[in-house]
């Protein structure tokens, strides 16, 4: 098989992750933090090792306010419905994926003020609109770093500069940036980013974190157990505990580590090159299918490997099924939880998009298979 769904979760994953995940799960099986027998410190020494990994990975500045969580998805809730209170304004755009429009909605019907910014699917959100957009009450800007259905990479650097400016938080989404392309908190002044673990970290599903910046305080959105302060019923005020109540995903966390040391070997700035070679070369084979039509950025250096496209009078579960069934091709077809991305390209109604995404894995053979498939699913039609 020949998997190009990357944007989705990335597979395969290196065999070190497999191996990580499996050694936890055998031999540092105890809770950690909450006993002191061998099993549990080797628990507790993974998640350590992992979180320091981690923040080094993203250059946070504390790795103690870098919280695990079950995905990125969680960790958008944890930020949005942790900040924003009725009477509160958000800056958002209109390339987001539900994991952040959704809790957005259900913040606005309890009287959140939401505005969606309209972003250009090929350059992504203009900084200067965001800057327009911030009044007194705006307390939050929630953008995604690379849009998961066209692959838009938005200009995160100069929006925080903005953001840092006027005191407003930043909240990046960077479930396809993150292992995929650089992301440096304190370069982009970035005050929360809610990352992935099993994306382009190349970590088990399950896993994923919220770096949390020392101007944020979220409310948390879990309490309970933490192994910390027992003795008292409110939840712990310190990092991470606050936000991690509950027995944490032990051999996850391994494989995440694992997963972190791959692309770190490799670098993110190689596989950036990478996967903007394969993203560049289905782009230009596809624009000379005819019956293909393309979306969002063109070729060009620093591509993400995120590509979507439709095939004229093809369905695009119907194309997607031929090209799993017929071609042993694995991609993602629909609105990618992603409707307001689909509004924008103006797919919403029409079955949304073909979304093949590469990822460091994939070789320039598995393109030029993919190109082949959708030619022949485009001449029957
Ligand atoms: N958010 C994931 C995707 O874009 C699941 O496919």
């Amino acid at each position: 098989m020949i998997y190009l769904d990357n944007a989705a979760t990335s597979w395969p994953k290196p065999e070190s992750v497999y191996t990580a995940a499996d050694r936890a799960a055998r031999e540092c099986a105890g809770n950690p933090g909450r006993s002191g027998h061998g099993l549990s410190m080797a628990a507790g020494r993974i998640l350590r090792e992992t979180r320091m990994l981690t923040a080094r990975f993203f250059n946070a500045p504390d790795a103690e306010r870098l919280v695990f969580t079950l995905n990125a998805t969680d960790a958008l809730n944890l930020a949005i419905h942790g900040l924003l209170a009725p009477g509160g304004h958000v800056i958002t755009s209109s390339l987001e994926h539900n994991s952040v429009a959704r809790p957005l909605e259900a913040l606005r019907r309890l009287g959140v003020r939401v505005t969606k910014l309209p972003a250009d699917p090929v350059n992504g959100l203009d900084p200067a609109q965001v800057c327009a957009a911030i009044s007194a009450d705006t307390r939050l800007v929630a953008v995604t770093h690379v849009a998961n259905t066209t692959g838009t990479v938005n200009p995160i650097a100069e929006i925080g500069a903005i953001c840092r400016e006027r005191s407003v938080l930043l909240l990046v989404d960077a479930a396809q940036s993150a292992g995929t392309r650089p992301v440096d908190i304190q370069g982009m002044n970035i005050d929360l980013l809610a990352f992935p673990g099993h994306k382009g970290l190349l970590g088990p599903q399950g896993t994923g974190g919220l770096y949390i910046g020392i101007n944020a305080a979220p409310r948390p959105m879990r309490e309970g157990g933490t192994g910390s302060l027992s003795h008292m019923l409110e939840q712990p005020d310190v990092l991470p505990d606050r936000y991690e109540s509950g027995t944490p995903n032990v051999p996850g966390l391994a494989g995440l580590a694992a997963g972190i040391r791959y692309i770190s070997d490799l670098t993110p700035r190689a596989i950036l090159e990478h996967e903007a070679k394969l993203a560049n070369r289905l782009i230009d084979g596809l624009a000379g299918i005819p019956g293909i039509r393309l979306y969002g950025p063109p070729a060009c250096p620093g591509r993400s490997g995120v590509v979507s496209f439709t095939i004229h009078g093809v369905d695009t579960v119907e194309a997607s099924m031929i090209m799993d069934q017929g071609f042993g091709i694995a991609v993602r077809y629909g609105l990618h939880c992603a409707p307001d991305a689909h509004r924008t390209l103006g797919t919403l109604e029409t079955g949304g998009t073909i979304r093949v995404s590469a990822g460091c894995m994939n070789t320039e053979t598995d393109i030029e298979l993919c190109l082949e498939a959708a030619a022949n699913i485009a001449s029957m039609h």
